[in-house]
């Protein structure tokens, strides 16, 4: 074996999502493989082998001198995180909001009043291409902290030519996914015409914009898009090639869910508002629901309905929805702790809902998401005796150390 090799060794336990589909679905997303006193094995960016630490002898040589070894004694391994769901392509704060709103004002009427989105909207502008792109690497690292080794990221507070393009390109440059979130809102110089600025955004945005983005999202919402202008719009990015996605159902149901289903998108992102209706299409459907319970939490909504969806076969992820506004919090950690306190999933589904799951929504479930040979080798390190602490540890100091394709990254 050529390459560099480097041996996780004597983890305490080496927890993974089981098997090899995508994406997990009722009992199947709850099945996690548990190895005590486990290795890892990596040959440069990849997997070679995992294993009990009494099987080592089997895959290597006792005195092979190319193989780099970390200590994983008293710590437990699970898979790099994929956060399937962020806005970390924004400038400024809005930590004057975030006061407001602790007395009492509602998220919906500051967005109304020009403040909530459009607010984040004139600091990215103002920031520039080099402002933006130092915003992004610093939430990057932020995120790699809490254990996620990839993530998504959506541009939408540019919402002109010039600052959607380079929120996406600054994604790209910190090692992110970009997502074109070209419809997020109406920007204020045209003054609250959706259709007009549709027309702006699929004429001079979406060509340039599909060649740097997987996939496109829109907020479909009252005060943000209707459904008859994000068909509009998603069936223009479709035609580009660009993958779908759709914020639906945050606080009102406003036909996202039969919509996403029409259009064969990835996935329908939030859904607090989601009704039996809505729980029995997602089942039925190819469509992944992502849920964000930091995000319902930051803004005192209902949490969104995980046991129903799961209990129905639907494809459930979970994502942190990072962003200044409803969500200011990368940690999928603590979404974990969400998860098994607020949406009734137990770890081991919160662990497959934001490793594999969330892989698939990203297309890339073949290589992200799991311990085994021939996936990616990006690893998680918890400093915790059980891998439960994951969820278990609320917004504890979990993550020890990170591996990243196969290399130890520095966390400080
Ligand atoms: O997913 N709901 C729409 N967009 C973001 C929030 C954006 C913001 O408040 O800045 C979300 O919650
Ligand atoms: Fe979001």
């Amino acid at each position: 074996m050529s390459g560099l090799r480097l041996l996780v060794r004597d983890v305490a336990q080496l927890a993974t999502p089981a098997g090899r589909e995508a994406p997990l679905r009722g009992r199947d997303l709850g099945a996690v493989e548990v190895l005590e006193d486990a290795f890892v094995l990596c040959a440069g960016e990849t997997i070679e082998a995992v294993g009990r630490m009494r099987d080592l002898s089997r895959v290597l040589e006792p005195r092979d001198h190319e193989v780099v070894e970390v200590d994983a004694r008293g710590r437990c391994a699970i898979p790099g995180l994929v956060d399937c769901h962020t806005h970390a392509a924004f400038a400024g704060d809005r930590v004057e909001e975030f006061a407001l709103r602790a007395a009492g004002a509602s998220y919906e009427a500051l967005h109304a009043r020009g403040g909530g989105i459009l607010a984040t909207v004139r600091a990215t502008r103002a920031a520039g291409e080099e402002g933006l792109r130092a915003a992004v690497e610093r939430h990057r690292r932020w995120m790699l902290r809490h254990g996620t080794t990839t993530f998504e990221a959506k541009s939408g507070y540019g919402l002109d030519r010039e600052t959607e393009l380079a929120s996406l390109r600054a994604i790209r440059a910190a090692g992110g996914i970009p997502t074109w979130l070209g419809a997020h809102a109406v920007p204020p110089e045209l003054d609250g015409d959706a259709g007009a600025y549709l027309d702006f955004a699929l004429a001079e945005v979406l060509p340039e914009a599909a060649r740097i983005a997987e996939a496109a999202d829109v907020f479909l919402e009252r005060g943000a898009f209707d459904a008859a202008q994000a068909r509009r719009y998603l069936t223009a990015c479709r035609e580009a090639g660009l993958a779908l996605r759709l914020h639906g159902d945050q606080f009102s149901e406003q036909g996202a869910v039969p919509l996403a289903i029409e259009l064969g998108a990835r996935s329908v992102d939030h859904l607090e508002a989601t009704g039996p209706d809505g729980v029995r299409a997602l089942a039925r459907s190819d469509v992944t629901a992502v849920l964000l319970p930091a995000s319902a939490l930051f803004l005192g909504q209902p949490m969104p309905p995980a046991r129903a969806l799961v209990d129905a076969g639907a494809a459930v992820a979970l994502a942190t929805d990072f962003n200044p506004g409803s969500a200011f919090c990368e940690s999928l950690p603590l979404c974990c702790s969400l998860a098994a306190t607020q949406l009734r999933l137990s770890p081991a589904e919160a662990l497959a809902a934001c490793t594999v799951n969330a892989a698939h929504v990203l297309g890339r479930a073949d290589r992200l998401g799991r311990l085994a040979p021939g996936y990616r080798a990006d690893l998680v390190l918890l400093d915790a005796p059980d891998w439960r602490y994951l969820a278990y540890h609320l917004a504890g100091d979990l993550v020890a150390a990170t591996i990243v394709g196969g290399s130890p990254v520095e966390l400080r």
